[in-house]
């Protein structure tokens, strides 16, 4: 794993866009899967940015949902696809059929997600994950406890994701009970994983996640375990242990 630690997250989202840019520029047609939550959000500003002064071409671009909340629909505030398409597709200018989701109003939930990761067998698997780490360390929504070859599928989100997601949406009963979201298995087998982490309350499961052991009971823990990992802390988030090993 490349750790790079930024002094705030200005830098992390400018030097985490510059690193999606040289990944693109290399290969146009990226499948690229990408995550919500807050921390990604001054990446993608940053990108959009290039995308509009024309240093970025995104025409071939594949992107993929990361994830969302089941059972709520397209025009409620706390879809993630909604979030995705105003954050991302909107600004990037990326139609719909250049975008696989993972549909938050499905009714036959095994079939679309069967139909998910057949997609991305199809495409041979990411390019690049982009990702953010949850509080209890979990990724996308695979929540603990979660084995290597999860596939994607539906899951209970645990007390602490909801306590944790409860600033989203003002309150914890606001927040959906059920997500479905790309396995583990999907996401480990992306070629390049780019981990986001921002921020003092993540400084405790960045440590389990770079020096604890690798287990279910820490998802991110398997991120040990991928030969092509590229984290960017901001000084923040990062573990004592960190600061005498990190990269720059
Ligand atoms: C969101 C997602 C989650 C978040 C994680 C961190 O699509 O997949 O795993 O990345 O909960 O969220 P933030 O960035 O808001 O701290």
């Amino acid at each position: 794993m490349h750790l790079y630690v930024a002094n705030d997250y200005q830098e992390l989202s400018r030097r985490a866009a510059q690193l999606f840019i040289e990944a693109v520029s290399r290969k146009p047609d990226s499948a690229v899967v990408l995550a919500t939550g807050d921390t990604p959000m001054g990446m993608y500003r940053v990108l959009t940015e290039h995308i509009r002064a024309g240093k970025l071409d995104t025409s071939q671009l594949l992107l993929f949902q990361l994830d969302g909340y089941l059972g709520v629909s397209l025009d409620d505030p706390r879809s993630l696809e909604g979030w995705l398409v105003r954050s991302v597709l909107k600004p990037w200018g990326i139609p719909s059929d250049r975008f696989v989701r993972l549909p938050e109003d499905a009714t036959d939930t095994d079939l679309v997600c069967s139909q998910y990761d057949e997609a991305v067998r199809r495409i041979g698997g990411f390019d690049l994950a982009v990702l953010g780490l949850g509080p209890n360390g979990h990724l996308g929504f695979n929540e603990p406890p979660a084995a290597a070859d999860a596939p994607t599928r539906v899951v209970s989100l645990t007390p602490e994701s909801l306590k944790s997601n409860a600033r989203y949406w003002g309150s914890q009963e606001q927040v959906p009970r059920r997500s479905i979201t790309a396995g583990m298995d999907v996401l480990l087998q992306a070629r390049h994983i780019l981990l986001l982490v921002s921020g003092e309350r993540k400084r405790e499961i960045l440590r389990k996640t770079l020096f604890g052991p690798v287990t279910e009971q820490v998802p991110s823990s398997f991120l040990q375990l991928h030969p092509n990992v590229t984290i960017f802390a901001d000084r923040a988030a990062l573990p004592d242990e960190a600061a005498l090993s990190r990269s720059s």
